[in-house]
């Protein structure tokens, strides 16, 4: 095997971990024994290498989940489906700290944070424990001489692409669901962080998952993504990344009319009434876009301000914005880390600059000094946007905000939804009317009220318009992998009477 160190041409002592993919119950290399780094973004060192999965390695594991599929999954009780979920949540559990800890390690993201998301995806492996007893099918009231009812069926292997703000999250969110409904699954961590859920599979065996229900297969996009997506045993696809990426796979999965849901980025407004409590506004603010250091696709990043608390409003959120601490995200008193890679770095960092010519900086708008490595952005505020500058139409995923002007509700509403985005909105005000009114007129899949970013795996998430379809969480997390199918029975002795 070569080792990327090698293959990059750099003489580094790697004290780098050395990760396998897992296919058909076992830890295995890419079949061209390529491999590649995975980094630190805090210290840019490389903490691990993983194998560059190709379509031969889509191949066996989708074999391996075809076989699986067909040879038991599908047959395996709900009941012991369900356990299995509730055993991973306990192994998650059990291992939080260890977890978090490679999780930070390897997105930059705060320890706290990445505490959560363990937290979340434990509790997603819960809920879906639960709902894989509960998916049934309906009895239908049709005439006397029949009885017809709806069954609902698990549609089979399912191929899952994830991105790498939430990786051991995005996993459970997928991973959750179609086990409950009785899939199997082949699923491509980013290419920045497949560490997270490589650990977690360790423990597939033990939690009593069959060899070929859970393959993970390392790789790029074009290298394993695209094989995935074009495999003809693969019956679904399910999707997190960017709008971009969304739109060739739904062309790719076109071919076999293969099932996709999509849920792609946004530019979400988190809209401010002058009524509004005004500190809660203000860190709500800086909370909805620099969470996860704005690498967030409900990120709340157009803050739409009245016009009667908006220049008091830039003020506050600009004093904050320079109050947050940026740091290595395994030291707790930091509340931002830096960016998962360089080129995510560079592509924010080409938006300042955008940013610089369209609108005024309160702050930020560079990389820090204080680092000498690291991929940091500074929490930015650009205030005087225009809805129609870049910056307030393009999803950055980064810690940017663009704070923009409105005058009454209508001209808010209009603002909003002037996007081709529609995934979240948050709406801040005392009065219960005008929240209800703006809730109904806002064209997003997600809607705080006097919040934003918070969510329950009990409730849907996904988007309108450019934001994608399909819903994960939930019960509708579970309807993107079944099939449906009615069931005729004829009670009439002599049912044919047309010869
Ligand atoms: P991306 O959409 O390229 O990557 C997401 C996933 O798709 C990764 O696992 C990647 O390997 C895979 N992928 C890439 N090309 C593929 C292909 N041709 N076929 C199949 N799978 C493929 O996102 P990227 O490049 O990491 O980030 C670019 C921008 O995308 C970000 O700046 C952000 O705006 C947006 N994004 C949105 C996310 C969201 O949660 N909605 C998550 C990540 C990125
Ligand atoms: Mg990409």
């Amino acid at each position: 095997m070569t080792s990327t160190a090698r293959e990059s041409g750099k003489a580094r002592k790697s004290t780098a971990a050395r990760y396998q993919m897992f296919i058909d119950g076992r830890f295995v290399d890419s079949e061209g024994g390529k491999t590649f780094e995975v980094f630190d973004p805090s210290t840019e060192e490389a903490i691990a290498t993983v194998p560059a999965g190709t379509a031969a390695d889509i191949d066996l594991a989708a074999r391996a989940a075809t076989r699986a599929f067909y040879d038991g999954w599908r047959s395996v009780t709900a009941q012991e489906r369900g356990r299995v979920l509730l055993r991973l949540a306990e192994r998650v559990r059990a291992r939080r700290a260890e977890l978090a800890e490679l999780e930070t390690r390897n997105t930059g993201k705060p320890i706290a944070e990445s505490e959560y998301d363990m937290d979340d995806t434990a509790t997603c492996f819960e809920y879906y424990g639960g709902l894989a007893t509960k998916i049934n099918g309906e009895v239908l009231p049709v005439p006397a001489d029949a009885v017809a009812f709806a069954m609902r069926e698990p549609m089979g292997v399912a191929g899952q692409i994830i991105p790498w703000n939430y990786p051991l999250m995005m996993a459970a969110w997928k991973i959750g669901p179609a086990l409950a409904a009785g899939c199997t699954v082949v699923l491509k961590p980013a290419e920045q962080t497949p560490l997270s859920i490589l650990e977690l599979a360790k423990d597939f065996e033990a939690v009593g998952i069959p060899p070929g229900v859970v393959n993970i297969v390392t790789g790029d996009g074009p290298g394993a993504g695209a094989p995935l997506v074009s495999h003809p045993s693969v019956r679904k696809i399910a999707f997190t990344g960017s709008a971009e990426i969304g739109k060739t796979i739904m062309r790719s999965a076109a071919d076999q009319l293969k099932r996709v849901s999509l849920e792609l980025g946004g530019k979400s407004p988190n809209i401010f009434f002058s009524d509004a409590d005004f500190e809660n506004a203000v860190d709500g603010a800086l909370f909805g876009t620099f969470i996860n250091q704005g690498e967030v696709c409900s990120a709340g990043s157009r803050v739409l301000v009245q016009r009667d608390i908006y220049q008091k409003f830039v003020e506050a959120a600009t004093a904050k914005a320079k109050t947050i601490k940026l740091g290595p995200g395994m030291d707790r008193d930091n509340k931002m880390g830096p960016l998962v890679s360089a080129e995510q770095r560079d592509r924010v960092a080409e938006y300042l600059e955008v940013g610089r010519g369209e609108a005024k900086v309160a702050v930020g708008g560079g990389k820090p000094k204080q680092f000498d490595k690291g991929w940091y952005i500074e929490p930015t505020i650009f205030y005087d946007v225009d809805n129609s500058a870049r910056i307030a139409q393009e999803e950055i995923f980064g810690p940017v905000m663009s704070v923009i002007p409105f005058k009454d509700e209508a001209e808010a509403i209009r603002i909003a939804n002037e996007t081709p985005y529609g995934l979240a909105a948050a709406v801040w005000t005392r009065d219960i009317f005008k929240a209800f009114r703006v809730v109904k007129a806002l064209e997003a899949g997600i809607v705080w009220v006097n919040h934003m970013q918070p969510t329950f795996v009990e409730a849907p998430w996904g988007g309108y318009k450019a934001s994608g379809f399909g819903r994960e969480l939930g019960h509708w997390g579970v309807e993107e992998y079944l099939e449906t199918k009615q069931v005729f029975i004829n009670l009439d002795e002599k049912p044919i009477g047309w010869y």
